[in-house]
């Protein structure tokens, strides 16, 4: 179910995002976003049918991979061009801009990469506020440039490498920027973008928590009307915001089905039962399934094989609990906005799949239920904010992401008993560590993994022969890449001693210092 937009909604005064295949434009519209303002990411290929949905504000042309030079540049859309309202193009997007108003734009030999010292020549709406005019550190990634002005179009600023750093024509509201305002390297480039989607183009703050929360729970009950939903309820972030919407919104109608695998977090089973049963009283049917995981998966060591086990067994035993709940229409689901625009970029390419993700895809056509996904148009961020909204803990709604298959990856062998209860001591002390020194917060991710190499210990005076634990932890935007977090040695040394001395049968510990790419977050 796509919710559409009602009159007068938070929908309503929108930007639409054109993506030209930058790597920062999910940055664009995440801050867009956090200005209060909804807007959606297209590629430049799919404008029309953005525009069947959206009536934009303004149109921003996010930067991208391409030269107008090489054959076939993608273009900009002229369906955009006549929707008359305001454009700002960055880099890429105002090459683009430029070459389709007949401006020069030219290959340069070097590229520029990092920060450059700007300098804004004349007022313009768009450096409104901005304190420093004549030098501004802005972030540049660029090989080709503007180098003549489109007609109609004015200069805005320099840099010494690039005397045509940003563009304007006044009469059409059409801006250009070389540099790009959405990364923290720009450090006034979140007043730019503000001055852009609210000053310029006009758009209301109406994208707010508050707001999103009433206007998804008046469309739930809209659509589900008398019907039952179920929902799949794992302990992470997403699921438990659907529930806690859900619940507020059809009440005894949600059936959460919380499936126990036995490869989950120390925790997890109270953070289910506890904080989301009992405190916010959603209705939950756990199942115990700990024994039919674990003989599942008795033998079993190819990661691969190990997660199509466990997708194929939480389905059928979701199905089973779902099927004994009456009036069943709907499945709800917790998709993300990243997850909706990674699949349509997907669709778009010929990406090599790494890993096959968990979750409960397929279900729907083989239970004849309708999807319902209240979140698919929310950030992560806005995710827990709506979280908080609906009375959901912190600590639940600021958890570290937490992988389908659970625990079953993390233990690089057969997934034995004794192996995940090992591994769930380790991770529990690391994470109750890294909470205590309040640096749970400042890294993307953290656990631990249990490798199934032995390595001589002594113990007392005695002999030991013991297996190995690592620690992982990484900082993250998108999770796509990510790098290893250098957390204090003093800390690690903490950590070390605890869990040498506390879990028994480890005895070596190692920090895992790789970052993404190569190395994956997971181990598996
Ligand atoms: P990788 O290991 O691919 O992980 O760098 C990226 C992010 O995805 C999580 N992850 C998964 N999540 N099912 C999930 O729901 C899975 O099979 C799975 N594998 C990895 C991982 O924890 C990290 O946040």
């Amino acid at each position: 179910i796509k919710f559409m937009s009602k009159a007068n909604n938070i929908h309503d005064d929108n930007i639409l995002i054109v993506d030209f295949g930058s790597q920062y434009t999910q940055l664009i519209a995440r801050r867009i976003r956090s200005l209060g303002v909804y807007c959606e990411v297209c590629s430049h290929r799919r404008v029309s049918q953005a525009l069947n949905r959206l009536a934009p504000k303004g149109i921003i042309l996010s930067g991208g991979p391409e030269s107008v030079h090489m054959d076939n540049p993608p273009q900009i859309d002229s369906q955009l061009i006549s929707l008359g309202v305001p454009i700002l193009g960055i880099c890429y997007g105002m090459q683009a801009l430029a070459q389709y108003f007949d401006g020069v734009v030219t290959a340069s030999e070097e590229r520029e990469f990092g920060s450059a010292d700007i300098k804004i020549l004349g007022s313009n709406c768009l450096f409104k506020d901005i304190k420093n005019l004549d030098s501004m550190i802005v972030w540049m990634s660029h090989g080709d440039k503007v180098t003549t002005l489109p007609s109609g179009f004015e200069c805005l600023a320099s840099t010494a490498n690039a005397p045509i750093a940003a563009m304007v024509s006044e009469s059409r509201k059409y801006y250009g920027l070389q540099f790009h305002p959405e990364v923290t390297h720009t450090p006034e480039g979140d007043l730019i973008l503000k001055n852009f989607a609210l000053d310029i183009c006009g758009a209301r703050a109406l994208w707010v928590s508050k707001n999103i929360a009433e206007e998804l729970i008046d469309e739930i009950k809209d659509e589900v009307k008398d019907a039952s939903v179920v929902l799949a309820l794992s302990g992470g972030v997403d699921s438990s915001v659907v529930a806690a919407l859900l619940h507020k919104a059809i009440g005894s109608q949600l059936h959460c089905v919380f499936v126990d695998t036995g490869l989950l977090r120390e925790g997890d089973v109270d953070t289910v039962m506890v904080d989301i049963d009992k405190r916010l009283g959603v209705n939950i049917c756990y199942v115990d399934a700990k024994e039919r995981f674990l003989s599942a998966l008795n033998g079993v060591v190819d990661p691969e094989q190990k997660r199509k086990i466990i997708g194929g067994l939480f389905i059928d035993i979701f199905e089973e609990a779902a099927k004994a709940i009456p009036n069943a229409i709907y499945l709800a689901q917790g998709t993300i906005y990243s997850d909706v625009i990674e699949s349509a970029a997907n669709d778009d390419s010929q990406a090599h799949v790494i890993k096959s993700h968990h979750n409960v895809g397929g279900l729907p056509e083989r239970m004849n239920l309708k999807l319902i996904e209240p979140v698919r148009e929310l950030f992560k961020d806005e995710v827990r904010k709506l979280g908080i909204e609906l009375g959901l803990p912190e600590y639940l709604v600021h958890r570290h992401p937490f992988p389908g298959p659970g625990l079953a990856v993390r233990v690089l062998a057969e997934v034995k008993p004794e192996y995940v209860i090992t591994l769930r001591q380790a991770d529990a002390i690391f994470i109750e560590e890294l909470r205590a020194a309040k640096l749970y917060d400042t890294v993307s991710q953290a656990f631990c993994v249990f490798l199934p190499i032995q390595s001589v210990a002594v113990k007392g005076d005695a002999r030991a022969y013991e297996y190995v634990i690592s620690l992982r932890a990484v900082k993250t935007i998108d999770f796509m890449t990510a790098e290893w977090a250098p957390l204090p040695h003093e800390f690690l040394a903490k950590v070390s001693n605890r869990i040498l001395n506390e879990v028994s049968g480890i005895s070596r510990l190692t920090y895992d210092i790789s970052s993404k790419p190569p190395a994956t977050i997971e181990w598996e």
